[in-house]
């Protein structure tokens, strides 16, 4: 087996609804992570799949009046269809009705008994289908679900039980042993005061349900769907099936997912863990979500971006294969993101990144230079070599892209990747081929060539994970070189170049969908009165970061924050508790009005604003786009 390993995996997905671009995003990213390792030489473990002992599949079935069995079957079909369109290349589509998950789960169920980590319990509290979440009377009001507002059940029952509660010290010694096992840092530190907060032994059974996993040792009751999803990662690299391989791949490398099931996966999971001495995985990195008009994109508020209709309405606008315009969504989701923020989508923002990016800045440099090779070197790889690396820059590009990739800053990647591209369209005007063209000694022309392609080859490589069909496109236009490796100067010469005459044709109208949903402000002539640079000095905006966040004891749309400034903190009452959820403002960084005269906001003092853009009902608050950006930083 190879020395270098990468085992990568996605949240298993409920397959009761159409996937939307937020599945998408995570299953992609996941994509982009194991084809880079594979790049580098890894031998790589990714997995996605289908969570199917769920109530709602249930529920599903019987509205399509066919049985459960036949209908996770389709739907399981559906999901594996929609990954393969956009080029997804898991190793495993794991499904939780799969022979070898049930036996990991039945043997683990044993193993918690024996060891006397369950137990047998009443249960009085509450059970939401859509979350498939057991809840307190206290953290229910009304009969309401506080995750997903829908009306849920009482439950009064038998039930087993999980010893949660006896892993608070172990899990605490964890993540203060291991301070990168949950990034960003904001989600380790939600993490940490939840476990904190002190920890409950869980109901992990239901009693009066047929479908699901029934408990080996007692088949009256069926295994809580949570339990038996969180063992698929275990499954998957073979736990009881293939002991060598289990102990070669776990622990996983990484769990990728969005912020909503940090719970389960950060607390729940690693104490399931610990209670068979297994190690937990080495990291839980969680995203942002997909939002829509300031809410979390899901199938079941009906408020999702579908990106089957998205890649068929770019293939219509600008005459591009869905193969091509998957690779561009695949693309533009990292292009846009800070991993790890939360994003909305657009589709004239999508439109105007692939004629900037796409068609102009990368688009008109193949064309470009493969029309140079056609006009000066019958279309073949001339006998030049590399421009001087203080000129072109490439391998500082390629180590800065490195370390993007390595950090899984893929915006930041994707930005370097431009960045070359950009120097190449640069070395075009400031050589000016034309010119060399007309000089007696050819090799500056050459050289010029060389570098141009070496370019071309090394961002063909560096877009693998993002864009695969059209990275494949590109490196197979170099005729006769097959290997992807990122290193200078070895681009053969003389070979044949086969570039397609176009790959991106310029999309000029905007679409009829964007025109309806973006309607611009309006500036009127009367908003605009001048200030002078005096008055605005007077201003004293700064970077800050947000480190505690609550609701206004006495205002429903106040949200009370304790920002750092510099070495200073301070309180701001911000009036956004609309928009924004308190738990998701800890760790982001603002911007504020830093000597705004205090004052006290219905009994809470407040010592600066945080700045937002609003537009009707929008609001968004204001970031430093780079988000290493300093506390207290000066913005001017
Ligand atoms: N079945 C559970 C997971 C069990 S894993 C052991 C589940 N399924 S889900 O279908 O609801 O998928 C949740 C995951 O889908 C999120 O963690 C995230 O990865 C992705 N997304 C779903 N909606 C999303 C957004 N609106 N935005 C970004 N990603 C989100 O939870």
């Amino acid at each position: 087996m190879a020395d270098k390993k990468f085992f990568v995996t996605t949240p298993i997905y409920y397959i009761s609804g159409n996937p939307h671009i937020g599945h998408l995003y995570t299953t992609t990213a996941a994509d982009i992570m194991a084809r880079y390792h594979s790049l580098q030489g890894s031998k790589v473990l990714f997995t996605t799949g289908s969570d199917e002992n769920s109530q709602k599949v249930v529920q599903a079935a019987e509205k399509q009046g066919v049985s459960v069995t036949e209908y996770v079957n389709k739907e399981a079909e559906k999901w594996k269809q929609y990954f393969a369109q956009f080029h997804i290349q898991y190793t495993r589509f794991i499904r939780t009705t799969d022979q070898d998950h049930l036996d990991v789960v039945q043997s683990f169920l044993m193993q918690l008994k024996e060891k006397g980590f369950i137990y047998k319990g009443n249960y009085e509290g509450w059970y939401c289908v859509d979350c498939e979440s057991f809840w307190t009377d206290k953290e229910v009001e009304d009969g309401i679900c506080p995750d997903c507002h829908r009306s849920i059940r009482r439950v009064s029952e038998e039930n087993y039980f999980f010893r949660l509660s006896a892993f608070q010290d172990q899990l605490i010694q964890f993540y203060h042993d291991n301070p990168t096992a949950i990034e960003p840092l904001s989600r380790y530190n939600e993490v940490i005061s939840m476990i904190s907060g002190g920890l409950r032994d869980i109901s992990i059974s239901r009693h009066s349900q047929e479908w699901g996993i029934r408990f080996p040792f007692d088949s009256e009751h069926v295994l809580w769907v949570w339990f038996d999803a969180l063992l698929n990662y275990i499954t998957v690299c073979g736990y009881r099936e293939d002991p060598t391989s289990f102990s070669y791949w776990w622990p996983a490398d990484c769990h990728l997912m969005s912020k909503d099931i940090i719970r389960f996966h950060c607390v729940i999971w690693p104490a399931m863990l610990m209670a068979l001495d297994i190690q937990p995985a080495k990291k839980v990195y969680v995203h942002g979500w997909w939002l829509t008009d300031g809410e979390k994109m899901s199938k079941s508020k009906g408020n999702i971006v579908d990106p089957t209709k998205v890649i068929e309405e770019l293939s219509n606008v600008a005459g591009i294969s869905k193969s091509l315009s998957a690779d561009v969504l695949r693309w533009f989701m990292f292009r846009e993101t800070t991993f790890g923020e939360d994003a909305v989508f657009s589709m004239q923002r999508l439109l105007d990144r692939y004629n900037y990016d796409l068609a102009n800045d990368l688009g008109n440099l193949i064309h470009r230079v493969s029309s140079m090779a056609k006009q000066y070197t019958q279309g073949n790889v001339p006998e030049g070599t590399l421009i001087d690396d203080e000129k072109c820059q490439f391998q500082n590009f390629i180590e800065q892209y490195t370390a993007c990739m390595t950090e899984n800053r893929f915006k930041d990647a994707i930005e370097t990747t431009w960045t070359l591209l950009r120097k190449c369209n640069k070395m075009i005007e400031e050589y000016k081929p034309w010119e060399l063209a007309k000089k007696e000694d050819i090799q500056p022309l050459f050289d010029l060539l060389y570098t141009l392609l070496e370019g071309i080859r090394c961002a063909g490589i560096m877009l693998i994970p993002f864009m695969p069909v059209f990275s494949q496109l590109v490196l197979d236009s170099f005729v006769e070189q097959k290997e992807n490796q990122l290193n200078l100067g070895i681009l053969r010469t003389h070979q044949a170049l086969a570039f397609p005459p176009v790959f991106f044709p310029r999309v000029k109208k905007t679409t009829k969908s964007e025109k309806k949903n973006e309607e611009t402000p309006k500036e009127s002539p009367k908003d605009e009165v001048y200030c002078t640079i005096d008055e605005f000095s007077k201003f004293d905006f700064r970077v800050a970061q947000i480190i505690d966040a609550q609701k206004h004891p006495n205002a429903d749309k106040l949200l009370v924050l304790k920002v750092q400034v510099g070495e200073h903190q301070k309180q701001i009452v911000a009036g956004i508790a609309k928009y924004y959820e308190p738990q998701d403002l800890i760790g982001k960084k603002v911007v504020i009005v830093n000597n705004l005269q205090p004052v006290t906001l219905r009994g809470e003092k407040s010592e600066g604003m945080v700045l937002c853009a609003s537009h009707k009902d929008h609001l968004s608050i204001v970031s430093p786009e780079n988000v290493d950006m300093v506390c207290g930083a000066r913005v001017k």
